[in-house]
Formats: structure tokens, C-alpha cells, sequence
């Protein structure tokens, strides 16, 4: 495996420890739970998760930022295989309307994706916001009442990637009705849904995003989002250089697998 953290950092002082970066290994082990994440939904194993690694992992996601220190998440994991058939219905019932919505090239592809893996994850786990944790006025939400919502998302990404480290994949389902979902799970009502997770050991990581490789969308060249200074401003040469060159780099593998 190339060593990415290197290889990422070639032009900085990559080894200088006294500025606070992880050594060039750590750095890399980090990227490449960035790089190797997925959402994994046909791929899961049925063996149970240790509670010292489900403990491990939402612990990350307990120690995701928050808007005023709110911490405004609630995690529901859900084993029984019930409840789990329950949760699949209401995303069966989404997923006939979802397709309804596609024009029809694109229904036939969406009708053959995959798109969950509720009922083969031995672990799934809902992700609540509680926006009146913090009572009404929450440092840093008084101009932007969706910070809060926005913290449970990073937590849920902290859980992906801490996952992806232990070898856990993740998927995320959307498709289902919120209301509906929170009702199954006896979540009260005033709580928003954040996400759906499927959780398990994985018999492989793809290394592209499924939706790449059955052709539904491509990764955008990250120059394109770029702007420098204002809306107007497109990426400088150089940094534009550097970013397709690691964008080249990670989408050949560079990190490992
Ligand atoms: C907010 C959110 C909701 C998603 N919902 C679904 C979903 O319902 N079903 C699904 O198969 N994937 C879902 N995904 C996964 C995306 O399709 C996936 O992240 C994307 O295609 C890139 O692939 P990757 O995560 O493997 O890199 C969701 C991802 C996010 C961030």
C-alpha cells in the first residue's frame, strides 16, 4: 500500500511532529477510512457486533462537533428481526413510489440497485436530533436553525469512518417515510429523524461508490467546485494541479483497500 498521508502531504513538511500533525502512518490510516468508506448495503455478514466495538463506535459519533456544545443526538439500535422487517416495509412502500418519480431509462436502473440492507445487517441503528436539547437559544444556532441537524449528521459521519476502521460497513437508508419510521421505533414525535444505518461486518468494500459503477453518476472533478475569493473565482493553477492530481491518485487506489 502507498503511504497516502505522505503522499497527500509530499509538499508539506510531512514529518515535522512539532506542528501538531499525526505521523505520516496515522495521517495515512486516517485517509484511507476517508477513502475506503462506503455505503455498503448488499454486502453484509450476519455475525454479531462485539459491544466493545459498537461501544467504539458510537463513541465516535457521541464526539462529532455540535452547534453550542448541543450534542442533540439519540441513537435507537434495533436488532430483532421484527422490528427490522417492520423498518423494511416502510422502505419497500418508499421505494415503489421513488421509483414512480424516475423517467423510465432511469427507473430500470433504479428498480435493479440495491439500495438497503435492513434485514442482513445484524445491526441497525437510528439517528434522532433533539433540536430542544439546549432550550431555545444555542450558541452559534441563533442565525442558522439547521446547525443542529447538521451536528447529528457529523456524528453520523464520524460513526461511518470510525466504522470503515474497524471493518464495519455502513449504509445509510433514506428511503422511508420519517414520520412513519419514528412512529415504528416509538421515537416522540417532536424528535426529527436523521438517518437509517445498517451496520455489520461486510464480506468486501467496493472500491468505487455503487452508484458509479452501475453508471448513475460519476465522481465530479473536484477542481470544478473550487472557487477562489468569490462565486466568480475558478481553482489557481497550482492548487488546481494538486487537486487533480490526488483526485487521480485516490480513484487509482492509492490508499489501499
Ligand atoms: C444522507 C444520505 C442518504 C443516503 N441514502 C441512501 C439510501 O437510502 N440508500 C442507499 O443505497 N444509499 C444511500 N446513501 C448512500 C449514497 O448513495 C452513497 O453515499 C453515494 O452513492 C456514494 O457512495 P459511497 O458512500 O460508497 O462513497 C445515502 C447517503 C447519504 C449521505
Amino acid at each position: 500500500m502507498e503511504n497516502l498521508g505522505e503522499n497527500l502531504a509530499r509538499s508539506d513538511l510531512s514529518d515535522h511532529h512539532d506542528d501538531h500533525a499525526f505521523d505520516a502512518q496515522a495521517r495515512d490510516a486516517v485517509y484511507r477510512a476517508i477513502f475506503t468508506r462506503r455505503d455498503v448495503r448488499g454486502q453484509f455478514l450476519p455475525d454479531a457486533i462485539p459491544d466493545e466495538q459498537l461501544a467504539r463506535v458510537l463513541n465516535a459519533a457521541h464526539h462529532a462537533p455540535s452547534v453550542g456544545f448541543m450534542q442533540p443526538w439519540d441513537f435507537v439500535l434495533v436488532r430483532a428481526p421484527e422490528t427490522k422487517a417492520r423498518v423494511h416495509g416502510l422502505f419497500e412502500k418508499a421505494h415503489a413510489e421513488a421509483a414512480e418519480m424516475f423517467d423510465d431509462e432511469r427507473r430500470e436502473i433504479y428498480r435493479k440497485l440495491k439500495l438497503e440492507g435492513i434485514r442482513e445487517a445484524p445491526v441497525t441503528l437510528c439517528v434522532a436530533c433533539d433540536r430542544d436539547r439546549a432550550g431555545p437559544v444555542v450558541i452559534g444556532r441563533t442565525h442558522q436553525r439547521e446547525m443542529d441537524l447538521f451536528s447529528s449528521v457529523c456524528a453520523v459521519q464520524n460513526l461511518w469512518l470510525a466504522a470503515r476502521a474497524e471493518g464495519l460497513g455502513v449504509g445509510w437508508v433514506s428511503i422511508v417515510d420519517a414520520e412513519a419510521l419514528k412512529e415504528c421505533l416509538g421515537i416522540p414525535e417532536r424528535l426529527t429523524l436523521i438517518a437509517y444505518l445498517c451496520i455489520g461486518r461486510v464480506s468486501r468494500f467496493f472500491d468505487k461508490p455503487e452508484l458509479e459503477s452501475a453508471g448513475w453518476r460519476r465522481r465530479l472533478p473536484l477542481t470544478d467546485l473550487v472557487h477562489e475569493e468569490d462565486w466568480g473565482g475558478s481553482c489557481g493553477e497550482a492548487l488546481g494541479t494538486a487537486l487533480g492530481d490526488q483526485q487521480d491518485r485516490i480513484a487509482a487506489g492509492a490508499f489501499g483497500g
